[in-house]
């Protein structure tokens, strides 16, 4: 049921305080006086030490998933210490890549029915490496198949666009960072830093929803466009693609997500006055690259769009020549998932202004389970 909400897109993008919730509950274990004390994955609690042994972890999904395992890949990196790789499922199965023993392979799908993470789970699953399943469906194909795993329990999802699965996948690979991590002594305090802004994840998530105006009134001024270009780096190149994709998924307007370091590999030649451009600009340790970003599409005359964090409107456009959108900060690990939800947002008003179907795109199916 839509309740008071138009399409199930909209209500599931203004659900994810409370499935953020769910896919937390039971899990973040706070101590005495409400402090972070740590992480508890009961279907993983077998399997940490071997993942931890694990001379490499790969990430495998598609789409809305992929991208939600690329914004966490930093981190898993940066707690276990282990070298991450990503992988598209139709390319691994393409090339045959090569998959070991000592692997952890990952799977991540909001079904836990795509055909292609499936096939390449079986792939996976032949080399020997050790398979682990994040899924929003409990008793999916997935689900079943990998040794071990990690429910979402954000929820079922009834629109084609995956936006609450998102969040909790994000959620869900930074607590799996987290539990990876426990045993060292050096990151104790940057665990106890993510784990206190995971508790108020779900608080920043509602006051982000409340840009749901800005974001009509950013769409209304951009609903007649051809292409959209989205410039993300670091922790938000993931952001970048994922709002591409959303955008282009329902509201069938042409966007690119482009990791802003490559600018001038190629999509700097399509800067000109008339395409508008997102940057996302967000506190992390990018911010200085990307304020040049900015500074170089703003000297091509780009029509310029800025998410960057609540204070630093004044910094970054100090001509007020630009569009601004604020957002809370929180840890620059869980900050994709804040600097989502205004872009959601942003797909979903395009499409209702450009009168297309929000809730089954054309052409697109909710779960894939052909090739
Ligand atoms: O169910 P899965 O997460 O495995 O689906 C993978 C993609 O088909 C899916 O994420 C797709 O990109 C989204 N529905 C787009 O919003």
């Amino acid at each position: 049921r839509k309740g008071n909400f138009e399409h199930f897109m909209q209500k599931k993008i203004h659900e994810q305080p409370d499935s953020l919730t769910m896919t937390m509950r039971g899990r973040l274990i706070r101590g005495r006086e409400q402090k972070a004390k740590g992480i508890l994955l009961g279907g993983l609690k077998d399997h940490l030490k071997t993942i931890r042994r694990s001379r490499r972890i790969l990430f495998i999904g598609c789409g809305t998933s992929y991208n939600a395992a690329l914004a966490a890949r930093p981190v898993v990196e940066e707690l276990s210490g282990i070298p991450v790789t990503m992988e598209i499922a139709s390319d691994l199965l393409d090339r045959q890549g090569p998959i070991y023993r000592e692997d952890t392979a990952i799977f991540v799908s909001q079904s836990g029915e795509t055909a292609d993470t499936l096939q390449a789970l079986e792939y996976a699953k032949s080399n020997g490496a050790l398979c682990v399943g994040i899924t929003n469906t409990v008793g999916s194909a997935i689900a079943r198949g990998t040794h071990c795993g990690i429910h979402l329990n954000a929820g079922c999802e009834i629109g084609v666009a995956s936006t609450k699965a998102y969040t909790s996948q994000i959620a869900v690979i930074v607590m799996l960072a987290l539990a990876l991590g426990d045993d060292s002594l050096s990151t104790q305090q940057r665990r106890n830093a993510i784990m206190d802004d995971l508790y108020n994840l779900p608080s920043k998530v509602r006051d982000v929803l409340k840009l749901d105006k800005h974001m009509k009134e950013l769409a209304a001024l951009l609903m007649d466009e051809q292409s959209l270009l989205v410039f993300g780096r670091g922790y938000n190149y993931a952001t970048a693609l994922e709002c591409a994709l959303k955008v282009k998924q329902v509201s069938l307007m042409h966007a690119e997500g482009i990791v802003a370091g490559d600018m001038k590999h190629g999509p700097l030649a399509l800067v000109d006055e008339t395409i508008p451009i997102i940057v996302i600009a967000t506190r992390d340790a990018c911010l200085n690259k990307q304020q040049s970003v900015r500074q170089q599409l703003k000297a091509r005359k780009g029509r310029l769009i800025v998410m960057c964090t609540e204070g630093d409107a004044e910094f970054m456009c100090p001509d007020r020549r630009c569009r601004i959108i604020e957002v809370p900060k929180v840890q620059d690990c869980l900050q994709p998932i804040i600097n989502i939800v205004p872009l959601q947002l942003l797909a979903y008003h395009l499409t209702v202004f450009r009168g297309f179907n929000v809730d089954q795109p054309r052409n697109l199916a909710k779960s894939v389970t052909t090739q």
